[in-house]
């Protein structure tokens, strides 16, 4: 395979090289790996490719916007349209195939939370029914894998299906939270920046919570960006191997984890129209406590009961909410994204200055900027 480092811009014929290389071995396929297959094998903006499920993947492009990007060079992305040619045809596939994942699970979850609204429409299954919602989430699946195994790369394959499975651990992990509580345990000190350092029954408790809230945040979540990332770094070939990696996860990790504080704060702070889906408590409707309500737990002993039955007492949201607002619950969740937003900067040190680091970068800051 051609190498290409981060920086280096894309050239056509180090694509060709590519295509030359990956068509003299098998790709894991029959077929071996060609041009075409990696930019049409399946694309949700070809109507005969979506026929089946032509209703579900109308809405696709609008809701994910690399999905709508064009497959050749030249095409330029929605986040960092400054740096699409230093971009291999086969990372933009991952791109697209991390989409489809991304969302396939929020067709899944929206049926879960019973959510009528996504990015400012209908949610799939306000718009389709349920059936259809889990039917078209599976089929994103199922292509997406497709997808994956032809780009030919057995580590790149074996990351992305860990996501599939991190993702449904992370799902399993808030039902289980919500519906069988004391079957939960962390199982690892994943507060560590976070929790409390006294240890009174209190301090255990909120210590627990915030280990079992961060590694759901890292498997529903940071999980697909930071092991999209690193998949990334093994498509471009990179001579420092293992270092990139490396960085390349952690960076994704952290990121990843900030985005994530970021959108259970926004639950806090934003309404519905401006965030685009259900917020003002709305996580707090579905019986979870997310970084705004542990930190004014940590403020306001009331906090705890309300924990505790899950807000489902009468007044129980509007409570919880009031409390947060009292609180610096929602200041204190920001700070956190920041420290892992830092945190996903700070990795980046170990890479070569370039116009890819510069984006990196930049979006460590978008990250937490964001108001929806
Ligand atoms: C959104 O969280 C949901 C996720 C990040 C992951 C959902 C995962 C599943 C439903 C498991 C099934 C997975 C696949 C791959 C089909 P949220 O509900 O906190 O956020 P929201 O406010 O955007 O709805
Ligand atoms: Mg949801
Ligand atoms: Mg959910």
């Amino acid at each position: 395979r051609a190498t290409n480092g981060l920086g280096q811009g894309w050239q056509q014929k180090q694509w060709e090289a590519e295509c030359q290389a990956a068509n003299g071995t098998n790709s894991g396929l029959d077929a071996p790996l060609t041009r075409a297959d990696v930019l049409n094998d399946w694309n949700p903006n070809i109507p005969e490719h979506t026929a089946s499920f032509s209703s579900v993947f109308n809405m696709l492009p609008a809701r994910a916007p690399s999905l709508a990007m064009p497959f050749e060079s030249g095409g330029t992305s929605p986040f960092v349209p400054h740096i699409t040619n230093s971009i291999l045809p086969t990372q933009i596939r991952l791109a697209q195939i991390a989409e489809m994942i991304h969302v396939a699970s929020l067709l899944h979850d929206d049926v879960i939370d019973t959510s009528p609204l996504r990015r400012g429409v209908p949610s799939g299954p306000a718009s389709f029914g349920n059936k259809l919602t889990v039917l078209g989430g599976d089929f994103l699946l199922g292509r997406a894998s497709a997808a994956l195994s032809r780009l030919g790369e057995s580590e790149v394959v074996e990351l992305v299906a860990s996501i599939i499975a991190n993702l449904v651990e992370g799902e399993v992990m808030q039902v289980r939270e919500v519906h069988a509580p004391e079957t939960l345990v962390s199982g690892g000190n994943w507060a560590t920046n976070a929790g409390q350092a006294s240890m009174t029954e209190k301090g255990r408790m909120s210590q627990e919570r915030w280990n079992i809230y961060l590694k759901k945040t890292y498997l529903k979540t940071a999980s697909l960006i930071a092991k999209t990332v690193r998949a990334s770094v093994v498509l471009g070939g990179t001579r420092e191997g293992e270092l990139w990696k490396e960085v390349a996860y952690a960076y994704g990790r952290n990121i990843g984890i900030a985005f994530q504080l970021i959108d259970d704060m926004l639950d806090f702070a934003v309404s519905d129209a401006s965030f685009g889906k259900p917020s003002g408590g709305a996580d707090l409707r579905l019986g979870l406590a997310t970084a705004p309500t542990l930190y004014a737990w940590e403020e306001f002993e009331e906090m705890g009961p309300l924990i505790e039955r899950r807000f489902e007492g009468e007044g129980d949201v509007e409570m919880a909410r009031q409390i947060v607002a009292s609180s610096k619950g929602v200041a204190r969740t920001r700070e956190l994204a920041e420290l892992y937003a830092r945190k996903a900067r700070e990795v980046l040190d170990h890479l070569p200055e370039s116009e890819a680091k510069e984006a990196l970068q930049e979006m460590t800051e978008i990250v937490v900027k964001r108001k929806h």
